[in-house]
């Protein structure tokens, strides 16, 4: 038997997913770690506890699995984007990694277009602006504000990158998750060697960069040991977590759309070609199929929003919750289904980490807008789901106004797991919402990439068409698609007219 492991590096933990050649599922296993916010809006993690996580929860999903060391061929990587890894010249981590939802780096983002000679000149460059979470303003941030560790500073490898390095003593990157270095000419998938100029960064800093499916190394003897596999396990390139979550989705053609709803929340449109948002209000990145690209946007805190609000506000709920072995998230779906569409006036703006799609504004807040006596924690929590839904809407009319089409919508990821965040897509959306037989996300995407690499499938398409089928279908709910198209517009201008105090508030605290 030959089999196949995912790995994902996320925010919150490292999940590995085993599956077998038909793409089954044998087991998985997951392993949390913190993530620290040394500052407002600042975020970071250490990527030895990465390593750790991945080290555990192979061996963890492989004994679940019951595989023989040599059964497992390959291994796919995919992690959370844009993170920086900062290596000395003896590979060791010279600080912590700063992290996709970090908002420190606005200056650097404005250094960025200047340097590249303006917006449309860079967008031209790399296909996108400079946003705050995105790796190269990180790498100008630390020559900026830490001087010696950016003397230090050999590599910058994103998270996901520096777990190959461990398994394989390799620097390589794939075209999807290097997109969001911003140091990618995404057009001609290689590094744009006009930027790196532009910004007096040197070409040697990066990884070398791979298609998704392509072999990147093996693992070393020391690895395979503390894994338990063989050095003849391959490591394929694999790919950010949203083409991997998207791959695992089956988003691989045009006219479908996948909705995931993490830490992050990301609408993901496959694309033949390479599309461009002139005002650069969503991303375009290769895609994790050979030769083909995507268009995403991205909201910074959407599961993240509800897992703000439990660890802040249900402490105590959590344990009862956990007494009573049910999960506090359904415990609070319950609350939030007794209240109705709307929430009663009441509007939450998913800013707790600054905002990225559309607004791309890092000094934006999180809100509740229209608190009344009359308000139930339920309606909190309804609030939170609808407000992640609305940011996510606006970029669904950004594709269908720059012209990507959208036949069909897949939801995805934790938040879709629940009934009720479902149903709200689809009547945000106003357009039914469709779940697939794989609810496993960018760990699936990875292991079909690495199925993809070690030759158990022709390619990626082929690989998703095999094993993906839409089983379930959330039809939307007329009444409440009516009441949501007449809050959608409140909630977008509540962002207009709080643009300005967004920026006093940021300024009190400088
Ligand atoms: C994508 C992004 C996030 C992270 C989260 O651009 O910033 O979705 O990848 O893991």
């Amino acid at each position: 038997m030959s089999a196949f492991l995912g790995v994902d590096i996320g925010t919150s933990g490292t999940k590995t997913l085993a599956i077998d050649e038909k793409g089954n599922v044998l087991a998985s296993a997951t392993e949390t770690y913190p993530c620290h916010f040394p500052k407002p809006l600042w975020s970071e993690q250490d990527p030895d506890d990465w390593w750790r996580a991945t080290v555990r929860s192979v061996r963890k999903a492989t004994v679940r699995a019951k595989l023989k060391p040599a059964e497992v061929k390959s291994i796919g990587l995919s992690g959370q984007m844009h993170g920086s890894v900062f290596l000395d010249r003896n590979d060791k981590v010279i600080r912590r990694a700063i992290l996709w939802n970090d908002q420190r780096t606005a200056a650097e983002c404005a250094e960025i277009e200047r340097r590249a000679g303006g917006r449309a000149k860079l967008i031209k460059m790399v296909a996108n602006p400079a946003l705050t979470g995105f790796t190269a303003p990180k790498i100008l941030w630390l020559r900026n504000h830490e001087p010696k560790h950016f003397e230090a500073t050999r590599k910058v490898l994103l998270p996901k990158d520096e777990i190959r390095r461990r398994l394989t003593g390799e620097y390589a990157t794939d075209v999807s998750d290097a997109s969001g270095m911003l140091l990618l000419d995404v057009a001609r998938r290689r590094w744009s060697k006009k930027l790196l100029s532009a910004l007096e960064l040197d070409a040697d800093l990066l990884a070398e960069c791979y298609e998704s499916e392509d072999i990147t190394g093996k693992l070393t003897p020391q690895a395979a040991k503390l894994l338990g596999l063989t050095t003849d396990c391959v490591v394929v390139g694999g790919a950010g977590d949203c083409a991997a979550g998207a791959v695992g989705n089956g988003i691989v053609a045009r006219g479908v759309l996948s909705t995931s709803i993490g830490t992050s929340g990301v609408m993901f449109v496959h694309s033949d070609e390479v599309k461009i948002d002139p005002l650069g209000r969503v991303h375009t990145f290769c895609h994790a199929v050979r030769g083909r690209w995507h268009m995403m946007g991205v909201n910074l805190s959407a599961g993240g929003s509800l897992q703000w609000f439990r660890n802040a506000l249900c402490q105590a709920d959590q344990a009862a919750a956990k007494r009573a072995k049910r999960e506090i998230y359904d415990l609070l779906a319950e609350e939030a289904e007794k209240t109705p569409v709307g929430s009663e006036g009441l509007f939450f703006l998913p800013y707790l980490s600054g905002e990225r799609t559309p607004h791309a504004d890092p000094d934006a807040r999180g809100c509740f807008v229209g608190l009344t006596a009359a308000h139930t924690r339920g309606h909190l929590v309804r609030a939170i789901m609808e407000g992640v839904t609305y940011s996510m809407r606006e970029s669904l009319e950004i594709f269908e106004h720059i012209g990507v089409p959208v036949r069909r919508i897949r939801a995805s990821g934790g938040g879709s797991r629940s009934p009720l965040w479902r149903q709200i897509q689809a009547d945000v959306f106003g357009r039914k919402v469709a779940t697939i037989n794989v609810e496993e996300g960018a760990a699936y995407g990875a292991a079909l990439l690495a199925a993809v690499g070690a030759g158990a499938y022709k390619n990626v398409e082929e690989a998703c068409a095999a094993v993906i089928r839409e089983v379930r279908e959330t039809p939307v709910d007329r009444k409440s698609k009516n009441h949501y198209d007449r809050a959608f517009p409140v909630y977008q201008q509540l962002y207009r007219s709080l643009k300005d105090d967004f920026k006093s508030i940021a300024a009190l605290e400088q």
